[in-house]
């Protein structure tokens, strides 16, 4: 079974942070934050600021890694982008994957989250596989059926070994960056879905795969949203740029 301590509280720079500013950040937010062992924090900063984020928490391993997205082939002429291979030397344990700004920004598709699930697996990282529905959707009362799809999408016709220690964030996409938060109920109804679905997957896999929840998470409902049934953890974007408000994020629920 995936061995991270629960709750897992990642924090998703976007395209916020250079060097200069993670390296000024990590040396705030480290000396508010002391290390717990009932938790596990992971950050991904920009691709740019990510050696000097690991140079930052160099004496802090209780501080895991990640980038923020990776290209799906192995290695090649594909200027501007970076390989799970890449990630990996970089010092890289998790890669988030079908983001909703990668699917609705930058027009990623289901197949494209497959292929980048599989190349993370197959170099050793960690794939935070996020799907979520638009506004428009969960009106339609889609929000279970779009979640299921984009889970069978990402990680179907893997084996339950290869995701053991995968990870999934429901995030809705009417809830990112809008301040619009999901309640505990809605993030709960939905993670019970999923957490349905990475069993069908998965069986004993899936019933353990963490389920993160993000959109608008920060200091003020982080607590509320920890202590919702079925949320394993948050993905916070906005709120996780501020060392006080993601200090307070990290030290949040029980
Ligand atoms: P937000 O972003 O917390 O700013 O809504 C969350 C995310 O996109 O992961």
């Amino acid at each position: 079974m995936a061995a991270y301590q629960r709750p897992i509280l990642a924090a998703n720079w976007k395209m916020n942070n250079g060097p200069t500013a993670a390296s000024a950040f990590l040396a705030s937010y480290l000396g508010r934050y002391a290390r717990r062992d009932d938790r596990t924090v992971i950050l991904f900063p920009s691709a740019l600021a990510f050696a000097a984020a690991r140079s930052a928490v160099a004496e802090r391993p209780d501080i895991l890694l990640g980038v923020q997205n990776i290209n799906a082939a192995e290695k090649g002429a594909f200027t501007g982008e970076n390989s799970a291979a890449i990630a990996l030397d970089a010092g890289a344990g998790f890669v988030l994957v079908g983001h909703s700004e990668r699917r609705h920004v930058f027009g990623e598709t289901d197949a494209d989250t497959a292929e980048k699930v599989k190349r993370a697996l197959a170099h050793g990282l960690v794939p935070v596989l996020c799907v979520g529905e638009k506004i428009e959707e969960r009106e339609a009362g889609e929000t279970d059926a779009v979640c299921v799809r984009q889970l069978r999408a990402g990680f179907g016709g893997l084996s339950a070994e290869a995701l053991r220690d995968a990870i999934v964030a429901y995030e809705p996409v009417w809830a990112i960056g809008t301040g619009r938060t999901a309640t505990p109920q809605d993030a709960s109804a939905a993670h019970q879905a999923i957490r349905a679905e990475l069993r069908t997957l998965a069986g004993e896999v899936g019933a353990s795969i963490p389920i993160l929840y993000g959109g608008s998470a920060n200091a003020s409902n982080a607590t509320a949203l920890l202590a919702a049934p079925g949320v394993d953890g948050l993905l916070v974007g906005g709120a996780s740029l501020e060392a006080e408000s993601w200090t307070s994020i990290c030290n949040a629920g029980s």
